[in-house]
Order: C-alpha cells, then structure tokens, then sequence
C-alpha cells in the first residue's frame, strides 16, 4: 500500500510515524509547500527504521505531486491549526483553498485515492473535498470521531479509574467544541453500562471535558494537537489497508442517513479496503437524535461560510 500526508507538521509527521511504526505500509510520501522540509522529516523518520522496526520507506517532497501518483490512500492534513481561542470554524476561509487544491491535485495523480480529510473544521472540509473532486462518497474520510472517541475513552477511564482497555464508547456528530456527541448512555466499561459506576453528574462532566478535549489541548500546547490526531488517522488507514472491517465514528457523507442529507458528518462507519464499506444506523435514543440534529445544524452554518 502507498500512502500519501499532505503537509508535514506536527499531524501530519505524527501520522507518517504511526503509520511506519504500525508497518502495514509499502510506502508512505510526506509532501509540504515549505522547501526541503517534507525531505527532513521523511529522512529523519527514516532514521528511526531500525531503532523501530518497521520495513515501510518514508519519502518526502517539496509540492511535488508526481511523487504521490498512484497512492492507496492520502490524508490531507494542510492548512494552518487553531491557536488557543480559536474555534475549528475560525480557519474556514484560509483551509478551504488549500484543501480544495490539495483534493484536486491528489486526484490527478491517483484517480483511485481514498482520501482522510483531516484539516479543520474537518466536517465542512470533507464536505468541500466531496464538491470538489466529485468521488464517491466511500472514498472520502473526515477523521474526527476517531479522535474523538478515543479522547472520550481516556476521559471515561480517567473518572472510572480503570485502564482505558476496559473502556468503550463513540463519539458522534460534527468535530467541533459544540458539534460533538459523546454518547455517554452507550458507553461500557468491559460491557457494563458506564451509569452503574457513574453519577449524572460525573457522566455529564465526561462528555464536557471530551467535547472541549481538542481546545484543551491548544490551550496548553499554544497550537492543535498532534500525537493522538496522527494515531487516529493511523488506524483508519490500517483498516483500509488490512481489509479489516472495523467500524469507527468518522464524517461521512449523508443521503438520508440518520435523516439527513447534503452534509458530512461523524456517524459510525464500518472501514475496509473500499473506505467507508457501509454507514450504519444505530438505534438513538430520543435525546441522543436531538443532539445529532442540533449538530448537523451547526456543521451545515459552517458549510454555507464556504465560498470555494
Ligand atoms: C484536534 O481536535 C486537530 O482537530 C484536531 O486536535
């Protein structure tokens, strides 16, 4: 499998390490407008092969798209991050051009790219990528929910006081401060409602602390994060790569889907070697469908800010 990062940051080199590290890849292409520093942080990881055991080759270039011809998968994360303060939605007007050039150059080198659209606000840029490129609607990924869901995970296990292995839970909904469903009535700890262990009011701090995680973090690092955002995109392209079938919250198109159309956004979607296999509809209960609602609102206010 090859795969293509657009944008060699700090998501964008952290998805190349773990997507080296996990090695289910032939190789992967690390491509940046910046002059020459694609090329060292490819070489760098290069320089991490033997110390970490993996057989994949790193390759980095300087915007030239020729080097990406005929990848697998690519993940788009270009653009410029939030800094503290900033909403997702406040990076609309520069991330959109880059996205909307970045979809179109990938595909004219690989016209069977499955892409992961990771650059914020991640559920309108997907949404911009479907426009853009006109693929079809398995074929584009919004990594969010992945990351999402495992922030919920370490919030869940950090108020348990359990190892997050014990853990399961999905997030829905858009990838944003306000967007984000925590399904929290879902949530297990090894199979056992997580509300035998919890108070309403530990639940609800749960699901606050997982929707605010990504601005958390920016508040703290000074710009977005990175490690866990990489992590999630590589099991995402593990899954594609491995066939797998595992079903991960990702932003996915929606026609009639949970009642909506004309938007992505986060549902859980069962991933394998075609990208998104299938969208499934899981039971929701009266106020969980509320949310997913009013969250498909405020992803649908952010596309309509779209001017490219
Ligand atoms: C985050 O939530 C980068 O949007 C990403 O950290």
């Amino acid at each position: 499998m090859k795969v293509t990062v657009v944008g060699a940051g700090a998501v964008g080199a952290s998805c190349a390490e773990y997507i080296a590290i996990k090695d289910f890849a032939d190789e992967i292409v690390l491509i940046d407008i910046k002059e020459g520093f694609a090329e060292g942080k490819a070489m760098d990881l290069m320089q991490t092969a033997s110390l970490n055991g993996f057989d994949s080759t790193i390759t980095g270039t300087t915007n030239d798209y020729s080097k990406t011809a005929n990848s697998d998968v690519a993940v788009i994360t270009s653009g410029i991050p939030r800094k503290p303060g900033m909403t997702r939605e406040e990076l609309i007007d520069i991330n959109a051009g880059i996205v909307k050039t970045v979809a179109e150059n990938l595909i004219k080198y690989s016209p069977n790219v499955i892409l992961i659209v990771v650059s914020n606000p991640m559920d309108t840029m997907a949404y911009l990528a479907h426009k853009a490129t006109g693929l079809p609607k398995n074929r584009i990924i919004g990594m969010g929910g992945a990351l999402d869901s495992a922030r919920f995970k370490f919030r869940l296990a950090e108020a348990l006081g359990c190892p997050q292995s014990d853990v399961d839970g999905i997030v829905i909904g858009g990838h944003s401060d306000t967007g984000m469903v925590p399904l929290i009535e879902k949530a297990v700890r090894n199979s056992v409602p997580v509300s035998e262990f919890l108070s309403e009011e530990k639940m609800a701090e749960v699901v606050e602390a997982t929707k605010v995680g990504g601005a958390t973090l920016t508040k703290l690092l000074g710009t977005s994060a990175w490690y866990a955002p990489g992590a999630a995109v590589s099991e995402l392209v593990k899954a594609i790569a491995l066939d797998s079938k595992k079903l991960f919250p990702c932003s996915a198109l929606l026609e009639g889907e949970y009642g909506l159309t004309d938007i992505s956004l986060g549902v859980p979607c069962i991933l394998g070697k075609n990208g998104i296999e299938s969208i499934v509809e899981i039971a929701l209960s009266d106020a969980e469908k509320e949310k997913l609602v009013a969250s498909a609102a405020g992803v649908r206010e952010v596309n309509n800010l779209l001017t490219v």
